[in-house]
């Protein structure tokens, strides 16, 4: 086979290959693939065609560029014999075609690409390595993901209940509050007291550092994801309802008035203890609230929060003599709705029961 027929051939599947990565390329852009058929394989074979096709044509580029820039010896002839010069036209295509390409590459909408996996893999394991710090996270100090959502959610049209100040009001040492910290769910009909409420929400979410607003909880770069809701069923002085924990003001806002108790019940895959509790915290995460600035590290630092929320409710509890359990088994859309919510932006992540204790 003469050099200029199998020069002609690798041309050709250069051509075919372009042609298949850019279409393929734009597939996966567009769609958010990971992968798309061959893909990878042609680009390789796409490398090793455009090394050929140099070693091919290297000759006749030698006198090409020997010409173009006058480097020929005397004895060569003034113009080039190798290529034919090429019109303004071709000039002008070539030039059009390398800036269209840019600002298609700029401005076509690309997907991100969702992790990709695979049907016997889990998914945990998956987010857990697809979540690991690397150039992109690292980039998120001086790039950020979205729009920040507000620090503080309220219902405006909501009817505000004042709180008592959250006081000192346990005698417990430390120690004894985590020697006799226990899940409880045997709860008496009694109610606990509004200033207990109050100690609770302040544990929960409360602000306690007037400076930089710092709450009782730590939180990932201070950006509180966290929401806390209260179904109260039976609390001093508080109709039964549901209720939105307003951090800033240390108030409660009445979202719902009524029982909710075979709700809530049934919310959580009919564990029957959360509707003889005097209240069920309901935590709630609004993720872009820390996604904006830590992307894939978020749903890790959402779960992290949430658990040291129910930690000082826990401890809190138990310091004032309360009964408390966590509970993790519910059913999302149902909990959402209970609270309506939409459960994307904002979503339940965890139940807290409290309720008093029968005496020794
Ligand atoms: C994330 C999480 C989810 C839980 N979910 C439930 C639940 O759905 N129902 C329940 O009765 N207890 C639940 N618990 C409480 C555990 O059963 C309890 O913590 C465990 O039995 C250890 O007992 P202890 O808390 O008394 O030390 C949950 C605890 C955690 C941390």
């Amino acid at each position: 086979m003469k050099r200029s027929d199998l020069n002609f051939g690798v041309i050709v599947l250069l051509t075919l290959s372009t042609l298949y990565l850019a279409i393929t390329g734009i597939l996966m852009d567009w769609l958010g693939l990971h992968r798309v058929a061959f893909h990878n394989y042609v680009g390789y074979a796409w490398v090793g065609l455009a090394l050929l096709h140099l070693g091919l044509s290297w000759g006749q580029m030698r006198v090409h560029w020997r010409h173009r820039f006058r480097l020929r010896h005397s004895h060569e002839p003034a113009h080039s014999p190798s290529l034919p010069s090429s019109s303004r036209r071709q000039w002008l295509s070539s030039t059009a075609a390398l800036i269209g390409g840019f600002l298609m590459g700029l401005f076509w909408p690309v997907k991100q690409a969702a992790p990709f996996i695979q049907s016997q893999e889990d998914i945990d394991l998956t987010y857990h390595q697809w979540s690991k710090i690397g150039l992109a996270q690292a980039g998120g100090a001086l790039f950020h993901w979205g729009q920040q959502p507000r620090r503080y959610k309220t219902y405006a049209e909501a009817v505000s209940v004042p709180l008592p100040e959250p006081r000192e009001q346990t005698q417990l040492s430390f120690e004894a509050v985590l020697n006799q910290r226990r899940s409880r769910r045997e709860y008496t009909d009694a109610p606990i007291s509004l200033e207990q409420l109050s100690f609770l929400l302040q544990a929960a979410q409360g602000i306690t550092e007037t400076l930089g607003e710092k709450r009782s909880v730590p939180s990932a770069g201070a950006l509180y994801p966290l929401e806390v809701y209260a179904v109260v069923n039976a609390v001093e002085n508080l109709p039964s309802g549901i209720y939105h924990y307003a951090v800033q003001p240390h108030q409660l806002e009445q979202l719902k008035a009524g029982d909710f108790r075979r709700s809530i019940v049934s919310a959580a895959v009919w564990q029957d203890f959360l509707g003889t509790a005097s209240v069920c915290f309901v935590i709630t995460a609004l993720f872009q609230r820390t996604r904006w600035k830590y992307r894939e590290r978020t749903y890790r630092y959402v779960m992290m929060e949430a658990g040291h929320l129910g930690q000082n409710l826990y401890l809190a509890a138990t310091a004032l003599g309360l009964g408390v359990c966590a509970v993790g088994a519910f059913f999302d859309d149902a909990l959402n709705d209970l609270l309506g919510l939409e459960g994307e932006t904002e979503a339940a992540v965890y139940i807290i029961s409290i309720g008093q204790l029968e005496r020794a």
